[in-house]
């Protein structure tokens, strides 16, 4: 008899028919209830144990983490908290579990600890659902640009481009560390290594997708990205997932169309799949936030925040108009900014873009037409000669959760802006064909996909929302 999943069990109607499930124990009351978990859903099944028909042996050995398999009726249940539960006739120890030993106890433990067995906090209720919300939400992403009629692209995580400038790069290398080949002058002879290049892994796809989107016409990547950024805050991994869409012909204006609707899709499409989970998650928040301050307390719980993000439209903000809030701002004027705002042209750092967000404007904005000194050397640049058509899209409780940009299609602006920093164009011949050989106006953004899944399961650190997390001086499992 195979098996049947406890979330299809707990949609059943109660009967006569026998029924199998396979599970871990999550707890063993009274010798009698068992609350088994498989997964499927974060409601458990109980299963009631006939104790007097059991051997002692076996009921021992029903232990917090144990896997079992239980045979019985699916019955009508006489407890409150389910409608259905299993009556045990058989009951297989599949594996064993010391409660003694087992590290995921049925109490409430610290993220920090959970952290440090990201390996068996899986098996957590919390972190079951947020690894379900994350499926969800990976699985939206693909259903929203498949149904527009994007295509998806697999770029190289492997790569010679430094996309952003930033050189914020984990280089690759099959070279020894000691007798590492060297040119003439000193230098690491790169033309012995693997490629015959320097190379590294990827900081983004966004080049190369711009290849596609110039014949494919609409296009989306969606893969791992990696920056060697020694930033150890609650927003940056060193191994991060960026959906990076790239469209010929939109302009700026249709990319913050695309970027607001996109996301308010993936937040839809999850809330009306994941109900369960993500009612465990505000309960959760609404619990944790009970031992702060009221006003360190979210305004809205975590539900109605997400249906208040589908409905509102984003606030569009140009930089100039921000820079202004920001230097009239009460923090600024009373010194409360860590970094002042006090001329135009400034880099914005995450305190400025979460007091427009959360103080300022409450609800999500997009600032566009950002100083060109402070962004990427490929957007375009606007009339004025100073502002680039960039777009940051900023959550509450986020920060920058989008960033994209207009590209600049123009061949002689492009290879000027490049000469002037510095980039090697001979490097980047592939990128400049795209503008020498039927150029056009296009434009694309990328969003942090653990970004997201912070915002839709209202976690605040970005280690809890990715399985394995990658941070500075940490890449355990
Ligand atoms: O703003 P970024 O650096 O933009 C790009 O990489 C462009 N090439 C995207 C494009 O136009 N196609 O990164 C995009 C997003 C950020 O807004 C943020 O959400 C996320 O990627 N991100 C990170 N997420 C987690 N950890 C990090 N270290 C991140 N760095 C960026
Ligand atoms: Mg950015």
């Amino acid at each position: 008899m195979k098996h049947t999943k406890v979330k299809d069990l707990l949609n059943s109607a109660p009967g006569l028919h026998e029924v199998k499930a396979k599970g871990w124990v999550r707890t063993f009351r009274n010798n009698q209830f068992i609350a088994l978990n498989d997964g499927s859903t974060i409601n458990n099944i109980q299963c009631v144990v006939d104790f007097e028909n059991t051997a002692e042996e076996t009921l021992k050995r029903i232990t917090t983490g144990a896997a079992v398999s239980v045979k019985g009726h699916l019955v009508e249940s006489q407890g409150a908290g389910q409608k259905v539960e299993i009556q045990v006739s058989e009951i297989k120890i599949l594996g064993d579990s010391d409660p003694e030993k087992f590290p995921m106890q049925p109490k409430k433990h610290s993220l920090e600890f959970l952290r440090e067995n990201a390996h068996l906090r899986i098996r957590t209720n919390a972190f079951g659902a947020i690894m379900r919300v994350r499926s969800t939400l990976a699985f939206a992403v693909h259903q929203y640009f498949q149904e527009k009629g994007f295509f998806y692209v697999n770029t190289p995580i492997i790569t010679g481009s430094d996309a952003e400038g930033a050189g914020e790069m984990f280089k690759v290398t099959a070279l020894p560390f000691d007798g590492t080949p060297r040119t003439e002058e000193g230098k690491v002879n790169y033309k012995e290594d693997f490629f015959g290049k320097e190379t590294n892994l990827t900081v983004s796809g966004q080049l190369e997708g711009e290849t596609y989107a110039m014949a494919l016409g609409q296009i989306y990547t969606f893969g791992p990205t990696f920056r060697a950024e020694n930033s150890n805050t609650s927003r940056h991994l060193a191994e991060f997932w960026m959906i990076e869409p790239e469209v010929a012909f939109n302009n700026l204006a249709d990319n913050m169309d695309l970027a607001e609707d996109f996301i308010k899709y993936v937040i839809k499409y999850t809330v009306d799949k994941c109900g369960d989970d993500l009612k465990f998650l505000e309960q959760r928040l609404l619990d944790e936030e009970k031992s702060k301050p009221q006003a360190d307390r979210s305004e809205m719980a975590l539900l109605e925040k997400l249906s208040f993000v589908m409905d509102n439209n984003f606030k569009r903000v140009s930089y100039t108009e921000a820079v202004d809030i920001l230097k009239n701002s009460k923090p600024n004027k009373n010194k409360k900014f860590q970094y002042p705002i006090d001329d135009w042209g400034v880099d914005l750092q995450s305190e400025h873009e979460r007091f427009l967000v959360e103080k300022h404007f409450k609800c999500p904005v997009i600032l566009f037409d950002y100083p060109a000194n402070i962004k990427a050397f490929y957007m375009r640049l606007n009339e004025d000669g100073k502002t680039v058509r960039a777009m940051d899209i900023l959550f509450p409780g986020i920060g920058e959760i989008v960033g994209g940009s207009q590209r600049e299609e123009r061949y002689d602006v492009l290879l000027e802006k490049m000469k002037a920093l510095g980039i090697d164009e001979k490097e980047l011949y592939w990128y400049l064909d795209t503008r020498r050989f039927g150029s056009a106006v296009h434009s694309g953004f990328g969003l942090g996909f653990e970004r997201l899944v912070l915002f839709v399961t209202g976690m605040t650190n970005i280690r809890d929302v990715i399985p394995f997390p990658r941070t500075p001086q940490n890449a355990e499992f």
